[in-house]
């Protein structure tokens, strides 16, 4: 079976492991988190870095630090993983879920200017598989409002919006590092910011509130949201392999692009003028498909011996959102019932992707 993703661990992984592990730093201090923090910061253009224990926690984090809670409403997309809603659920604020462009798949941002309400404190664009939202209509309409933007870009590490990465733009900025991304520490997340004082709340809450002066003095309730130095040390593995980990992705991505351009029924994911995806996953709408049909093709492929997924349900279809939405959110429904990701894995081979196209051209003309 050909998978959907693959941890790519065949840099210094396993050495800097083993160094962690022999100097028997195991838990979250230690050389690897803050060599960890810096690269990261480096690579992205932004002042500080805190490393934590998954992306889902890094949302919680970005949320408490903007102190957002009881009685606020925060826009999110409909379409997206199910951790973007409930940091906000955590928190105690209300998710308020927007429709989603056909083109780019991200939150659109005509959806996100009508469900703005006084109650509105954030919104929390995704950059979807990969993809950069459009920042600057985001960043437009946020400041219009005076309201935080956070972006989610556990999906898009590496990805650019007019020459900025993804998650350099937002106040707070949030990336999940679990082993199917493309940067993976196997569970790990990072908050990122520029503001000084917002770092330093962020980092405080993640260590259970405590004193960066005073040990073992709480200052407030916070949370062990803490990254170990062992997971770190896969971290400063990965990131010595940035660049080329996401330069397969988008080579992987031309290449299922030219081979499936002229398969009929067949859309993919546009990318906005001047930006970069950098294909987390790389995905395809089935054109009109209902999801069973979607369904029923997956399992044509898995009889081919290649894994896909789903696009993500929608957040307002489901039980711990069910009846949740507010705005239309036709196009998200769309691209929910007929998107499959495909295998995204940076230890594809280019037959494999060769392979995978001529197995949906095949299924697609045989319909
Ligand atoms: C858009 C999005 N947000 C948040 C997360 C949460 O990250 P984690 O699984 O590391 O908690 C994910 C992870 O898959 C994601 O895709």
């Amino acid at each position: 079976m050909i998978p959907v993703s693959e941890p790519n661990l065949r840099g210094n992984e396993l050495k800097y492991v083993t160094d962690a592990v022999e100097s028997t730093w195991i838990s979250s201090n230690g050389k690897y988190i803050d060599r960890f923090e810096q690269l990261f910061s480096e690579y992205n253009g932004v002042t500080h870095a805190i490393a934590v224990s998954n992306g889902t926690v890094a949302l919680h984090l970005a949320l408490m630090a903007l102190d957002i809670g009881a009685g606020d409403e925060v826009i999110v997309p409909n379409l997206t993983y199910i951790a973007t809603a409930n940091a906000v659920k955590y928190v105690g604020a209300t998710p308020v879920f927007a429709e989603s462009e056909i083109s780019t798949w991200n939150i659109s941002p005509e959806s996100i200017a009508r469900l703005i309400t006084p109650k509105t404190k954030a919104i929390v664009p995704v950059h979807l598989y990969g993809n950069p939202c459009d920042m600057e209509q985001i960043m437009k309409i946020a400041s219009g409002h005076r309201l935080h933007v956070v972006e989610d870009t556990a999906e898009a590490l590496g990805s650019t919006f007019h020459g900025k990465k993804a998650g350099s733009i937002g106040v707070i900025n949030t990336f999940s590092f679990y082993g199917n991304k493309t940067l993976t520490t196997g569970e790990g997340g990072m908050v990122v910011t520029d503001n000084d004082e917002l770092a330093a709340r962020i980092r405080l809450l993640k260590g259970q509130g405590m004193s960066t002066t005073k040990r073992y003095w709480f200052e407030e309730t916070g949370f062990n949201y803490r990254m170990t130095n062992l997971q770190a040390a896969i971290g400063c593995a990965q990131m010595e392999r940035i660049e080329e980990l996401v330069g397969i992705k988008v080579k992987n991505a031309e290449r299922y692009n030219s081979l499936l351009k002229d398969v009929s029924g067949i859309s993919t994911q546009k990318t906005l003028s001047d930006c970069l995806n950098t294909y987390w996953m790389y995905s395809i709408l089935l054109d009109g498909f209902s999801s069973a049909q979607r369904d029923e093709f997956a399992e044509k492929l898995r009889g081919d011996g290649i894994d896909t997924r789903p696009l993500f349900y929608l957040m307002t279809d489901m039980p711990p959102f069910e009846g949740g939405r507010k705005d239309q959110c036709v196009d998200a429904e769309k691209m929910a019932n007929s998107g499959l990701n495909l295998p995204s894995s940076t230890l594809l081979t280019e037959e494999n992707i060769t392979y995978i196209a001529e197995r949906i051209r095949f299924h697609k003309t045989n319909i």
